[in-house]
């Protein structure tokens, strides 16, 4: 039996900073609605997703203490791509002086939890270490006249190493879902922008992440008490409360980044991990639950012990 464990974590987002107050300059918005509704102060724009897709994925693999040669695959999750073909990963794969494998994953807000599972399942069937990357440009597809929208998003991206072991690794327990006859509540057209019910995402997010986190925490046999970080999506501070309350984690054992970045779809799991690591919030081999949820709609979540 082969497993993985996750080594090395890296990020990159734009430096350019847009606050609450330069919104409420263009929009008829202001701070106060801003950080009530949804916990965000500030967000990056301006991002290119295969550009800080490199610079996320360089620097994992410099905390892991790796050269892009030792890796075998770069898997992208992300539901911005430079273009619709080729894949962005194959732009990431050439940035990075990768020599095997590219794909790109798009499962939306889920996507770097899909993008976990699926590097589990290469490492079982024998590959080697892969580069797992979430980042998104969602500033590119926002109407910037559009409140509803301008004020949630932001750019980012977030990079891990993750490494076949012998045995069964870190990787305790996964869950994934999705269902497509709610695509309309979430969705932006070729060409077009982001479109969201809000009010509608905000009442199945909750359901889908607690239901989805229950049930990994099951097959882990684990209970809340054992989980020693949630690492979830990062698209409302409410929801991220709500999920909390139900779950029966509480908020001080939650990684929360989003007043910094918004709702960086793909990149906000690995953002909220990375500030843990970086805070010494995760030492080796504490446990953690990463959840997300977003257009699709998708949900994923997964149980991972670091370093084991
Ligand atoms: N600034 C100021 N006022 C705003 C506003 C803004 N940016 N956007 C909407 N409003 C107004 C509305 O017009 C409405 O006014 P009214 O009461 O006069 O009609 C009022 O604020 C309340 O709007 P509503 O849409 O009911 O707010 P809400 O509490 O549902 O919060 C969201 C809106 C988008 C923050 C919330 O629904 C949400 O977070 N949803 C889920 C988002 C999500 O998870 N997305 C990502 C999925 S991956």
């Amino acid at each position: 039996m082969r497993g993985i464990t996750v080594r090395g974590c890296g990020i990159s987002v734009p430096d350019k900073v847009v606050t609450n107050d330069d919104l409420s300059a263009t929009l008829d918005t202001n701070d106060a609605w801003i950080s009530e509704r949804t916990g965000i102060k500030e967000r990056r724009v301006g991002g290119i997703t295969s550009q800080m897709a490199i610079e996320a994925g360089k620097r994992a693999l410099e905390d892991a203490g790796l050269e892009p040669s030792d890796i075998d695959i770069v898997l992208l999750a992300t539901t911005t791509p430079d273009a619709l073909v080729p894949g962005t990963s194959a732009t990431v794969q050439a940035g990075i002086g990768v020599p095997g494998g590219a794909f790109d994953v798009n499962a939306a807000c889920s996507g770097f939890v899909y993008g976990l599972v699926t590097a589990a399942g290469l490492a079982a069937v024998g590959s080697g270490r892969i580069l797992l990357i979430g980042a998104d440009a969602l500033s590119r597809i926002t109407d910037w006249d559009d409140r509803t929208m301008a004020v949630l998003v932001g750019d980012g991206a977030g990079a891990v190493v993750v490494e076949p072991v012998e045995g069964p690794g870190g990787l305790l327990s996964w869950n994934m879902g999705a269902d497509g006859s709610l695509r309309h509540l979430l969705k932006c057209d070729h060409g077009g922008y982001l479109f969201m019910d809000g009010k509608e995402v905000f009442r199945k997010a909750v359901r889908v992440v607690v239901e989805s986190a229950e049930r990994a925490m099951a097959d882990a046999g684990l209970r809340a008490t054992d989980i020693d970080l949630l690492v979830p999506h990062q698209a409302n501070l409410r929801i991220i409360q709500a999920a909390c309350q139900r779950l029966g984690i509480p908020e001080e054992r939650t990684s929360v980044v989003i007043d910094r970045y918004g709702n960086t779809s793909s990149a906000s799991i690995p953002l909220a991990l990375e500030d843990a690591l970086r805070n010494g919030k995760v030492p080796d081999g504490a446990t953690l639950l990463l959840t997300g949820f977003g257009g699709g709609m998708t949900w994923a979540s997964a149980v991972l012990r670091w370093r084991a």
